[in-house]
């Protein structure tokens, strides 16, 4: 197939473009484009057929569920079976946005969508160029992350180009996301509203819609033996080709133990590569060093993480240390990609 690529401007999107783009979807084909968070690869959300092309062209095991995209909040009742108040009290607070609402399912979702599921998870972006897609496709745009499955999911149409190119019809280049990690995920099926997933709209605002909200304990604790309840998330994930370690603790001493540890590898022909930060960049002693942003910016380190991830691929890195950031508000979501991206791997640097 040949991907036909195409840039649209949020702020000045051009309608026939779009009006292309939505027919191909209203025809079950898909197109991957961008949202606030990562880029999606949309298909028509109501269509099995098209589902299942998701499926195939991701390379994505068939039990783990899409999100499907709505644009206006009138089409959350033609896919749930019901509304539950803590739905309104969120939405209203962050649809349009980088979050993501599990339902139970309507009989007009199919489970070629929804992996096997009774349930249907949501999300309305506020990316305008996505909003105007799900527009012209009918109104219901399934669309997981526009990645080949276990790569980093895509913040610039470059890294959706390489993995998906000659598999979808479409790719809307709409420019670096601004959020840079996927949607948080809340479950508001069960008998707490729970967050199976976390991003940007962290646990402390969406208890300030609705109350008390529940983590899943999986999300941060590697070590609890017990599967996730987002299917997604027991799959490795982000992981760079390299071998990565985060190393936590005091900065200084990360520091000092990074470069004990990139000593070993000097005049051996391993590449080693470093995840730092703009305070501690010029410290390390050799490989290839890159910064996610200064340290108190944690949008910035969000929005960079899964691109450096990319890169280290690009310059065939094959050992890399990352530092690791306070498990607080977005820091949860960038420690809970982090980790997987290093398959759990982590050391407490000691003060030498
Ligand atoms: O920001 C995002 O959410 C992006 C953009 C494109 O919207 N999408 C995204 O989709 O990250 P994906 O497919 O890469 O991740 C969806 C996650 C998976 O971990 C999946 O298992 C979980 O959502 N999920 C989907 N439906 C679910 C359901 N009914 N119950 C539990 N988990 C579900
Ligand atoms: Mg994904």
């Amino acid at each position: 197939m040949k991907t036909k690529i195409v840039k649209i401007d949020e702020n000045n999107i051009d309608p026939e473009a779009i009006k292309e783009a939505g027919e191909v979807l209203k025809n079950g084909g898909l197109v991957a484009f961008p949202t606030e968070t990562v880029y999606g690869l949309g298909g028509d959300a109501l269509n099995e057929a098209s589902s299942a092309k998701i499926y195939a062209a991701k390379g994505r095991p068939s039990d783990n569920p899409l999100i499907v995209h709505i644009s206006k909040m009138e089409s959350l009742s033609g896919i749930v079976k019901e509304i539950p108040k803590a739905a309104y009290l969120i939405a209203e607070k962050y649809w349009p946005g980088p979050l993501t609402m599990i339902f139970h399912k309507s009989d007009a979702v199919p489970y070629a969508t929804t992996g096997g599921l009774e349930t249907v998870a949501v999300r309305m972006p506020s990316h305008k160029t996505a909003r105007a897609l799900i527009d012209a496709a009918g109104g219901y745009v399934a669309a997981p992350s526009a990645n080949r499955s276990g790569r980093p999911s895509p913040t610039v149409a470059r890294y959706v180009i390489e993995d998906l190119d000659g598999q979808v019809e479409m790719i809307i280049d709409g420019g670096e996301v601004s959020i840079g990690l996927e949607s948080t995920i809340i479950d508001l099926t069960g008998e707490h509203p729970m967050i199976l997933r976390p991003g940007y709209i962290t646990q402390a605002m969406l208890e300030e819609a609705a109350g008390e909200i529940e983590v899943d304990s999986t999300i941060i604790d590697s070590n609890s033996g017990q599967a996730p309840k987002a299917p997604g998330m027991k799959y490795r994930h982000y992981a760079p080709k390299g071998e990565l370690t985060i190393v936590e603790g005091e900065p200084e001493a990360v520091v000092d133990h990074i470069n004990k540890e990139l000593t070993k590898f000097l005049g051996t022909d391993i590449k080693t590569g470093v995840i730092a930060t703009d305070e501690t960049a010029a410290r390390y002693l050799g490989g290839v060093i890159k910064s996610v942003g200064r340290r108190e910016d944690e949008e910035a380190i969000a929005r960079h993480l899964f691109r450096i991830l990319r890169e280290f691929d690009d310059d065939e890195v094959q050992v890399i240390f990352a530092e690791s950031f306070p498990r607080e508000g977005i820091g949860q979501a960038i420690m809970n990609r982090l980790l997987k991206a290093a398959g759990h791997r982590i050391v407490q640097a000691k003060r030498a």
